[in-house]
């Protein structure tokens, strides 16, 4: 595994670089814990790490970028935690927005939409709504979002055009039920790095993930930085992709 930046620029840059790298962001309470300080303070340090891996995605040239930001599940947390979340996510749009935009990066947001506050809500479309002409870093940010309701949605989609009678059940392959999911045109991420050392997937992407890289760093979401990025990076490049073929040097996806 290369141990020095320049040498993991090196192996990811050729050609085992990912297109698309997801990140569950965790560990933000325990690193304020951790310094006897309150979670919140953990989540607004958090903010500084997002900003830190958008810049570096960006010098890195991955095209794809997804943050889990919120899940369905964070509901359940106690209403003040909730509601401070819920005021990052809206200062950090107004403040980044404009440098984002300048930085020719598409912001796409996936999760639930309706049940949020119209304020966010007017939010997300504002941010949406002005990068959607951007080239350059696609971020998504899956917030309220969770992959179990997004394989849901995308089974009444289907069924509801099946029962309309514009769609044959019949037909419904693994392509079709792929492009009623919430961010069709995106590709699957090569790469899930989630901090904090928990091993687990939380709900997210559970589809897209069928074949993702899973790296797992011990290090809490506020201290994600350029080298635990890189470092995750080059542990990728180390991993042989092998998509159930017989293995080798390139990943064998059909016979002929
Ligand atoms: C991640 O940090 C942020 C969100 C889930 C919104 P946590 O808040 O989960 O921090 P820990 O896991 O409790 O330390
Ligand atoms: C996953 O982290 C959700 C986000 C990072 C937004 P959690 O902290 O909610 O996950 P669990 O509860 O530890 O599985
Ligand atoms: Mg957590």
């Amino acid at each position: 595994m290369p141990t020095s930046p320049t040498e993991s620029s090196r192996s990811t840059a050729s050609g085992r670089s990912p297109e698309h790298v997801a990140i569950i962001m965790d560990g933000n309470g325990r690193w304020a814990q951790a310094r006897g300080l309150p979670r919140f303070e953990g989540h607004r340090r958090g903010v500084e790490a997002v900003r830190g891996a958008v810049r570096s995605a960006i010098e890195f040239g991955i095209p794809y970028l997804t943050i889990y930001s919120f899940s369905s599940e964070n509901w359940s947390r106690p209403a003040e935690e909730v509601a401070m979340l819920m005021g990052l996510l809206k200062r950090y749009i107004r403040n980044d927005l404009a440098e984002l935009h300048g930085n020719d990066v598409r912001v796409r947001v996936i999760g639930q939409r309706v049940g949020l506050a119209p304020d966010i809500a007017a939010l997300l479309d504002e941010a949406e709504t002005l990068t959607r002409a951007n080239h350059g870093l696609n971020l998504i940010v899956a917030f309220n979002y969770g992959a179990r309701q997004e394989i849901v949605e995308a089974a009444r989609r289907l069924a509801r055009e099946a029962t309309q009678g514009r769609l044959d059940p019949a037909r419904i392959d693994i392509d079709m039920f792929a492009s009623r999911l919430g961010a069709p045109d995106v590709p699957d991420p090569d790469l899930i790095i989630r901090t904090s050392g928990e091993q687990r997937l939380s709900n997210f992407l559970l589809w897209q993930a069928a074949y993702a890289e899973l790296v797992f760093l011990p290090i809490h979401w506020p201290d994600f930085d350029r080298a635990a990025f890189e470092s995750a990076l080059a542990q990728f490049a180390g991993r042989e992709r092998r998509f159930g073929g017989a293995g080798g040097a390139a990943p064998v996806k059909s016979v002929s």
